[in-house]
């Protein structure tokens, strides 16, 4: 199959809804990362996410809307909480669960009584699901596991010959996935992103939980609250090691470990002698750091890079986010000093 890449302007946005309507699945830009869409509500256009991704069945699917009515069609109960975050924080980088009214695919909701809903702030990504006249299903437009897209050419790199089209939006301003936060368990922080535990907090009012599967790997045989907190997320091929330490501890440890094939990861102006270093945002800034990460990773292996020591970011606010993709990206591996 043929790949188009084309802008996220008009023509683009009709061309992807006329392709949507057929029931194929299209890469489109959103404030995250670059979504692959495809009808929510037509199992074989789910199916065919599924199919250019490699991605797992029991993973389920955000289902995008551009509207609140398309919201209360998919939720079986908007519960208040539910109003609540949207009147603050839709349209943008937040993912509600809640039950399902089973008007979603089942590949959406993969076999749960549940669905994660979305309304973009980007609005080329509105405009499509607007034109298309239905929610779309979208996870980031990568192949499974590798780490997610934040530009079109990220998306070409990964999905070029297995679906017909890829609009151009430029490179995703957020650069971390949504928050996904559980309504129907807690109120239950499942996935860290732009949106802070902190900020639904305060409108809240009450404590957010963090899901047990953020920051450890799941033990044999434990059911997560997300399906996709069980697999490998975000990595690169090379073998990455997030370490906790000042800039020079940092700089010293990646420095003893130097060698053919090694690199370190830090932010901006840090120094890091003798060995390919790259980076990923300023040290007092997380927005920064989440809107350089999956760029770093993919750069990592372009450039061959094999082992990686990464400096770790700090945990608060958006901080979280950026901390578990790369705890994720390591497969855990984590060196303190
Ligand atoms: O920012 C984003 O959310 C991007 C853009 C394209 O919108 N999409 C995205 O989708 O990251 P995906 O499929 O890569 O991640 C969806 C996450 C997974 O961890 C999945 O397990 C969780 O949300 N999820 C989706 N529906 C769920 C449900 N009903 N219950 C629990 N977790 C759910
Ligand atoms: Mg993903």
């Amino acid at each position: 199959m043929q790949t188009k890449l084309l802008p996220a302007d008009e023509a683009g946005i009709e061309q992807a809804a006329a392709l949507l309507r057929a029931g194929q699945a299209v890469a489109i830009p959103t404030e995250t990362v670059y979504g692959l869409a495809a009808n929510a509500c037509d199992e074989a256009a789910v199916q065919r996410i599924f199919a250019a991704k490699g991605r797992p069945q029991d993973n389920p699917l955000i289902a995008h809307i551009a509207s609140m009515d398309m919201l209360h069609e998919l939720a079986a109960e908007v519960p208040p909480e539910a109003l609540r975050l949207a009147e603050a924080f839709w349209p943008g980088p937040l993912t509600l669960v809640l039950k399902s009214a089973g008007r979603v695919a089942a590949g959406v909701s993969a076999g749960l009584d549940t669905v994660g809903i979305r309304f973009p702030a980007n609005e080329a990504a509105q405009s499509v699901i607007r034109a298309a006249g239905f929610p779309l299903a979208a996870p980031s437009a990568n192949r499974s596991g590798s780490p997610s897209p934040t530009t079109a050419a990220h998306v070409m790199a990964d999905l070029e010959g297995r679906i017909p089209l890829v609009l151009d939006g430029g490179p995703a301003p957020v650069g971390v996935e949504s928050t996904v936060l559980s309504l129907v368990h807690g109120p239950l922080l499942l996935r860290p992103g732009f949106v802070t535990k902190e900020e639904l907090e305060e409108e809240l009012g009450i404590p957010v939980l963090l899901s047990d599967a953020l920051h450890a790997p799941l033990q044999e045989g434990e059911q997560p609250h997300s399906p996709g907190m069980k697999y490998i997320h975000y990595a690169p091929r090379a073998r990455l090691t997030l370490v906790e330490a000042s800039p020079e501890a940092f700089a010293a440890y990646a420095k003893s470990r130097a060698g053919e094939g090694v690199w370190a990861m830090c932010f901006t102006d840090e120094n890091i002698a003798d060995m390919p270093y790259i980076t990923y945002g300023d040290a007092d800034d997380a927005a920064s750091q989440a809107a350089a990460l999956f760029a770093a990773l993919r750069e990592l292996d372009e450039k061959g890079a094999q082992t990686v020591y990464v400096r770790a970011p700090g945990r608060q606010g958006v901080g979280l986010a950026v901390y578990n993709r790369l705890l994720r990206a390591a497969g855990f591996r984590l060196v303190q000093l």
